[in-house]
């Protein structure tokens, strides 16, 4: 016979729908690899400019990512060959680093994963070479807002799809459009696991959001439609109508009072202006 208490405290817990709750002591190891990724996010920004190559970027976050007794995630996952993601201007996702150089204007997001002492931390941000125009400065707020409306809304007892509807709602709001093909999820001691987190959808549907859950929320914002296709790289998404994309990605526990996000910039440059 199991004691109640046991099965609350076991870290290998599943809840009903699949979705893993871990720990008060597996939280403090998560806050760890989600630092780590938040600190390599902030080291990245300073090289950042026209000029460089989208190599010269991957580098310097894999060197970082080792240097500090981390793994980058992306390296060899499905045959991804990089250490992170750069994702340039009508790029919604999965853009991989090589010899491109960034020029005047661009907007770019970099996403990176680092694991570290077996914990996965995911985050991703906006950056922008030189200067950009109105409208794509626009997106990018639009898009860190929406991340912002989604993390709001999470706490103990409501829903994923409350989640979907916040962000959803926002960004129609401001006429843009949020992608469907690609959604955040269940992250921790592995990469992607459950649940699904949508970007858009319906209040008070989907899974209830219990404390120790783990998840990223990664809205990808476009000026244009929401349809995405995938180059003949077999990774690179951009949007089928080569309208300007955006995304922001943060790591967040639920806690018992509501949300801690653990990828926040220690030099608070999370958000590019
Ligand atoms: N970091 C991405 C995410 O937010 C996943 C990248 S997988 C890769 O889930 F293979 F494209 F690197
Ligand atoms: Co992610
Ligand atoms: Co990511």
């Amino acid at each position: 016979m199991n004691l109640i208490k046991d099965i609350l405290l076991d870290s290998n817990h599943l809840n009903k729908d699949g979705i893993r709750i871990h720990t008060d002591s597996e939280l403090l190891e998560m806050k760890l690899s989600c630092k780590l990724a938040a600190e390599t996010l902030d080291m990245i920004g300073d090289y950042v400019e026209p000029g460089v190559s989208t190599d010269k970027i991957n580098s310097l976050c894999h060197e970082f990512m080792l240097d500090n007794g981390a793994k980058p995630a992306t390296l060899g996952y499905r045959g991804f060959p990089k250490s992170c993601c750069i994702s340039i201007n009508h790029v919604v996702c999965h853009g991989i680093p090589g010899p491109k150089i960034l020029k005047e204007s661009d907007i770019l997001n970099i996403d990176v994963t680092c694991i570290l002492n077996g914990w996965f931390g995911d985050s991703s941000r906006m950056y922008i070479a030189g200067t950009t125009s109105k409208k794509a400065s626009r997106l990018i707020e639009v898009t860190y807002n929406a991340l912002l409306r989604g993390i709001e809304v999470v706490k103990p007892g409501n829903t994923f799809g409350d989640i979907g509807e916040a962000i959803q709602k926002y960004v129609e709001s401001k006429k843009m459009s949020v992608v469907r093909d690609f959604c955040g999820h269940g992250v921790g001691r592995s990469f992607h696991s459950a649940p699904n987190v949508l970007h858009f959808g319906e209040k008070n549907t989907g899974s209830l959001l219990e404390p120790g859950m783990f998840f990223t929320i990664e809205p990808m914002v476009n000026l244009g439609k929401p349809d995405t296709k995938i180059l003949s790289d077999n990774w690179t998404a951009v949007t089928r109508d080569k309208s300007l994309s955006a995304q922001f990605e943060h790591t967040v526990a639920v806690t018992n009072s509501g949300v801690e996000v653990l990828t926040l910039s220690p030099q608070d440059k999370f958000f590019p202006f």
